[in-house]
C-alpha cells in the first residue's frame, strides 16, 4: 500500500489540474468497479453495486492539492503568483515548486530573508516570487496562468510517513484499498474522487447533486494537536486511530451517522478519535447541503503539519480507517 501512496503523492495535481492523478486512480479502480464515469468537472465515480434494497452511499476523497498560479512575469524572469487553495505563507521561503511541464523553481520574496522583513509580519502575497533560474522574460518556460505544485518528497519512516500532499491523496489511497478489500456490500457504494476541494469544495458539490446519495462520507485529513505547544487546541493524535468528525467550521456531522460509525468501530475493536476542528472543512460540508439535504459525515486521517512543505501521517491510522469503512459498509442498518 505504501507503493500506492507514494505514487499518488508524487503525481502532479493542483486544484483544477487533477488529470494525472485521475489517470493513476482510474487504472487502480477500473478492474474493481461495476461502472466508472467522469463528470464535466472531472470528478471520477467508481460504482460498486450492492446486493439490492440497500442505500446509496457516497465516499469522497479529493484528488487535488494546493499550489500556486502565476499572475504576472517580471522583465528579469521572476514570476509573481497567487495561491490555489490555502497557502501557509510563513513556510514558503526557499520551498521548491514544480510546474506541469516539469519546470522547477524556488520561492523567495522582496528583501530576501532579512529579519526586519521576514520577522514579525509575513509579507503579503504581492511581495513573493518564484525564481525558475532564467534572467530574461523571453527565456521563461512558463507564464501567466501556469500552476505550480510544491516539491515535497515522500519518505518512509516505517510506522510513519513524511511527504506532501497526504491532503488528500491518502484519502484517495484509503478509498482504493477499501474498494479492493470490500466484498459485495448490501448497499450501492459510489467511490468518488473529487476535484477542486482546496478552492472551495467545488467538485464535491456537483458530484453529490448528480449522484443523489442517501449517505455521504468524506475521507480526508485532519490536523492534530499532539506536538509541543500546538497552535490550536485540537484533541487529535497521530497513531490513535482515524477520527470520526463531529464538527468543523463548515459542517456538523449528522448525529445518527456519527453514532453508527462509533458503534461499528467499538463492535470491531477499531480505535478511533472524535474530531472537532476550529479550522477548515471537507467535501462533506458540500455533500451535506445539496438537494434537500444529505446525511453526511467524515472520517479523517490525523496529519501533522497540514499544508506545510512536509506532512506526517501514521500507517496504523490509515489501516484502521480502511477497517472502519469496510465494517461500516457491511452494516445493514443505516441511519435514516
Ligand atoms: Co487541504
Ligand atoms: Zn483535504
Amino acid at each position: 500500500m505504501k507503493t500506492l501512496i507514494r505514487l499518488l503523492v508524487d503525481t502532479y495535481g493542483p486544484s483544477g489540474f487533477e488529470d494525472n492523478v485521475r489517470d493513476v486512480i482510474r487504472t487502480h479502480v477500473e478492474p474493481l468497479a461495476d461502472e466508472l464515469h467522469v463528470d464535466a468537472m472531472g470528478n471520477l465515480f467508481a460504482l460498486k453495486k450492492g446486493l439490492g434494497a440497500g442505500k446509496r452511499i457516497m465516499l469522497a476523497a479529493h484528488m487535488d492539492e494546493i499550489g500556486l498560479i502565476v499572475t504576472q512575469v517580471e522583465d528579469d524572469g521572476f514570476l509573481r503568483f497567487s495561491g490555489v487553495g490555502a497557502i501557509p505563507m510563513k513556510a514558503l521561503m526557499g520551498v521548491r515548486v514544480r510546474f506541469a511541464n516539469g519546470t522547477l523553481g524556488v520561492i523567495s520574496h522582496d528583501g530576501g530573508a532579512k529579519p526586519e522583513i521576514a520577522g514579525k509580519t509575513i509579507p503579503d502575497m504581492s511581495r513573493w516570487f518564484i525564481d525558475v533560474g532564467v534572467s530574461r522574460k523571453e527565456d521563461l518556460p512558463v507564464g501567466v496562468g501556469d500552476v505550480a505544485a510544491f516539491v515535497r518528497p515522500f519518505q518512509d519512516l516505517g510506522q510513519r510517513l513524511i511527504g506532501g500532499g497526504f491532503d488528500d491523496r491518502i484519502g484517495c489511497a484509503v478509498l482504493i484499498e477499501t474498494m479492493r478489500r470490500l466484498d459485495r456490500p448490501p448497499h450501492d457504494v459510489i467511490f468518488t474522487f473529487t476535484v477542486q476541494e482546496e478552492v472551495g469544495l467545488r467538485g464535491a458539490r456537483v458530484a453529490a447533486f448528480g449522484m443523489e446519495p442517501d449517505i455521504a462520507i468524506a475521507v480526508d485529513i485532519a490536523p492534530t494537536g499532539d506536538t509541543p505547544r500546538p497552535e490550536l487546541p485540537i484533541a487529535l493524535k497521530l497513531g490513535a486511530g482515524p477520527s470520526i468528525k463531529i464538527a468543523d467550521v463548515g459542517m456538523i456531522s449528522h448525529p445518527r451517522l456519527r453514532q453508527t460509525l462509533e458503534t461499528v468501530a467499538r463492535e470491531h475493536n477499531i480505535p478511533y478519535q472524535l474530531e472537532v476542528l476550529p479550522l477548515g472543512s471537507t467535501d462533506a460540508a458540500a455533500m451535506q447541503a445539496t438537494r434537500s439535504g444529505v446525511i453526511a459525515g467524515a472520517i479523517s486521517i490525523p496529519t501533522r503539519y497540514t499544508h506545510l512543505p512536509t506532512e506526517m501521517i501514521d500507517m496504523s491510522d490509515v489501516e484502521n480507517a480502511i477497517k472502519l469503512l469496510i465494517a461500516f459498509l457491511q452494516t445493514a442498518d443505516m441511519p435514516e
